[in-house]
């Protein structure tokens, strides 16, 4: 590392301390039976993908595609910190995805949709339908849309298998797609539409989601009036309509405007479209995402590089093989979904299931008979699902006979305790976890164990993956040693290949969110020069392995002292009673914040309140210290969570401090937020007041 470019004495020197209190847990060996068969077993990755073969190392990720015409130069870094992957190759992702599968694998099964209701059929989409269909779907998006390469298109539309079917037509075609995840509002699509320029809208007329068939085509009116305020004008709304012929919606179709796909499609039927040959920089799709200010910022992802990523980490952490069923339960309405649901999975030829419901319902055993009746392998979730079954059934897994080999969590810091659960409960001992850090930026993963290579140790994400070379820097650029016991930003060194290329439209912001706070100089071509700033807290340990705190933002600073929310729910977690836990900032007029803890008990608990409280104080000051005692510990009946199923502290922190809620309509449950408000607040009138900006921001992932 080169030396701070920041002179000592800087504001901000205190703010480099956060303190942290982990503990270091145990480590766990991958079972033997992992071991042999995984894809990645060699011990010399390490040194193939060590500094000195950099950028040249992940050639091997580009060589696992096909390509029509082959790279001149691995990395462009001539103009930072816009890297340029695989620069003059030539390559269609559709057809890496579904059509150079065909002669080996067009009987076997590419998707699996598990609709919600439990007893309707499971429907298998195999290569060759797959190939036939997503061919259909591009002859409808280009002759009856009128849409080409390099147009974008935004789609609105919940986990049913024509979204991954639109997603790879438009890939095929160069149309750059922007999904926007079923769970947001008309507007928040309407905006994303007009941000990123689409024309057209597809939507999906509805879904199935805890027993009830939703109307989403209601959504589109709203999404097209909020474009055209935004001065986008909306020529097409095309609706994948649930049960072909059926329409569910009560919203009704504009003449002129709205078209079911199903009807357009009979005028397509059978045709095959040939794949264009893409730029290797062309944009895939772009992937809106909330900072922690300003409006949602689209992330724009390459073809080349971003493919070549995907498939290389799904073969290598997620052990992917075009035997293996897997199963990520994310929603492809966000960067795990595509990486990790679609593109990876499919550029491997992998089964890869797509469930349309939420996994506890109608009960929690639902998500271990999908395995068990798929026979499903590799399970990828988040810490919050996980919480979310371990609370509602703990002993459910082990009511089913499926075997995991591999499993994954993704999305937050998991706690050691749940971790644990996860571990001996859901993978029955016999499988291999790994928990990938990364962003919707980073296009894939950034920090996890190679499964068959490094042992596990609950809570912790691991060293850098493959190629990746990461660094926590303070806030004077100055690196922390790994075992210094502090934490600071974790940044990553070196571009690697699914890096977003820019912000769409705002390339100036990509720079200054990025890149500006640790760029060693701004003129500088080479890329050693610049670190990418993650926005997330972490802490090194001794042995190479990076604890992920949290963004930035979910730090709380006590009387100058920084705490990882994180460390305090994990140790909430540890006290018998608690099934989920959530820790945010209130104001303190001694301490400037202190932390307070919401948590919900387990089903079934007799602890009287008082007594629950107790311990979970107790617990945190033997656990981190004095110093970070809650002012309150407040028991709630549930967390108000989005639908993607994080816990919104933003919301928490925001009753805590007396301050307005904001829009909760987008949550999974909006009611709860009330029960929680009135019992924190009283009954009188809504607050009004702004919060201080750490309070406001605080957590505020979508
Ligand atoms: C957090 C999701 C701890 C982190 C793929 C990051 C994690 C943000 C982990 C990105 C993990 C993701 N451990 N924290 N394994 N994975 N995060 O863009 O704060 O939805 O910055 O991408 O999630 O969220 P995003």
């Amino acid at each position: 590392m080169a030396q701070s470019q920041v002179p000592v004495g800087a504001s901000g020197a205190d703010e480099a301390h956060i303190s942290a209190h982990w503990k270091e847990e145990e480590y766990y060996d991958p079972p033997k039976q992992f071991v042999e068969q995984a894809n990645l077993n060699d011990p010399r990755v390490a040194e193939k993908f060590g500094e000195k073969n950099f950028p040249k190392c992940y050639e091997e990720y580009a060589d696992m595609l096909t390509w029509f015409e082959r790279w001149h130069t691995v990395l462009d870094s001539s103009e930072p910190p816009f890297w340029k992957w695989f620069v003059g190759g030539k390559l269609n992702v559709c057809y890496n995805c579904v059509d150079r599968h065909l002669a080996k694998y067009k009987n076997k099964a590419a998707l699996i949709f598990v609709p919600e209701p439990e007893e309707d059929s499971i429907v298998a989409i195999t290569y060759q339908e797959l190939y036939n269909r997503v061919n259909e779907v591009a002859a409808m998006l280009r002759e009856f849309a009128g849409l080409k390469a390099g147009d974008r298109v935004t789609i609105h539309m919940p986990m049913i298998p024509e979204l991954p079917i639109t997603m790879l037509a438009c890939a095929r075609l160069g149309v750059v797609h922007s999904v926007v995840f079923g769970g947001f509002s008309g507007e928040a699509c309407g905006l994303r539409a007009a941000d990123s320029g689409s024309k057209v809208l597809i939507y999906a007329d509805s879904y199935y989601r805890s027993g009830k068939l939703i109307d989403h085509k209601m959504l589109s009116e709203i999404a097209v009036q909020t474009a055209e305020r935004e001065g986008q004008a909306i020529e097409k709304v095309l609706i994948w309509r649930r049960f072909p012929g059926k329409f569910n919606s009560a919203s009704p179709m504009v003449q002129g405007r709205d078209y079911f796909v199903d009807e357009a499609l009979k005028m397509f039927r059978g045709r095959k479209i040939d794949p264009v040959h893409m730029d290797s920089l062309a944009p895939l799709f772009l992937m809106y995402t909330s900072g922690t200010t300003g409006k949602p910022k689209g992330c724009q992802h390459s073809s080349g590089g971003y493919l070549a990523y995907a498939a290389g980490t799904s073969r290598y952490i997620q052990d992917i093989h075009p035997t293996d069923v897997y199963w990520c339960m994310a929603d492809i309405g966000w960067i795990t979904g595509h990486s990790y649901i679609v593109y990876g999975p499919l550029a491997l030829a992998a089964t890869s299931v797509i469930f349309e419901g939420v996994p506890n319902f109608p009960d929690a055993g639902r998500p271990w008979r999908i395995a068990e009746r798929l026979d499903v392998n590799i399970f990828h979730t988040s810490p919050t699902a996980v919480r979310m079954l371990r609370k509602a059934g703990p002993d459910e897994p082990k009511k089913y006979h499926y075997h995991f080999k591999h499993m994954t969590t993704v999305g937050e810091p998991i706690e050691p305790e749940v971790w644990r659960w996860y571990y001996s409960e859901v993978g029955k001992r016999e499988a291999v976890i790994v928990d990938t850090w990364w962003q919707t930026e980073t296009g894939g993963f950034l920090c996890s164990t190679k499964p068959a290579l490094d042992p596990m140790k609950p809570g912790s994400a691991g060293p850098g993956v493959p190629g990746i070379y990461p660094v926590i820097l303070d806030e004077m650029a100055k690196e922390i040693p790994a075992g210094a016991g502090r934490a600071g930003n974790i940044c990553i060194r070196n571009p690697w290949p699914g890096i977003m290329q820019t912000i769409w439209g705002d390339p100036q912001r990509f720079v200054r969110q990025y890149y500006q706070k640790y760029c060693k100089n701004p003129e500088s071509k080479d890329w050693r020069d610049w670190p990418y700033f993650a926005g997330d807290g972490a802490l090194l340990a001794k042995d190479g392995y990076f604890r992920i705190l949290g963004r930035v933002d979910d730090v709380i600073n006590v009387a100058g002292h920084r705490l990882g929310t994180k460390e305090i729910e994990s140790a909430c977690l540890t006290v018998a009673e608690v099934a989920e836990a959530a820790v945010v900032p209130v104001v303190d007029e001694i301490k400037g914040r202190m932390p307070e803890v919401y948590i919900a008990l387990k089903p079934g608990t007799s602890t009287p309140p008082g007594e629950v409280r107790d311990k979970v104080v107790h617990t945190i000051e033997t656990m981190i210290g004095k110093i970070a005692r809650p002012k309150t510990v407040r028991i709630v009946p549930d967390m108000p969570k989005t639908r993607s199923g994080k816990i919104m502290r933003r919301v928490l922190a925001a009753i805590s401090n007396n301050m307005n809620t904001g829009d909760i309509t987008t949550l999974a449950n909006p009611d709860i937020v009330e029960q929680i408000r009135v019992a924190v607040q009283g009954e009188g009138p809504v607050a009004t007041r702004e919060g201080p900006e750490d309070v406001k921001t605080f957590g505020s992932v979508e």
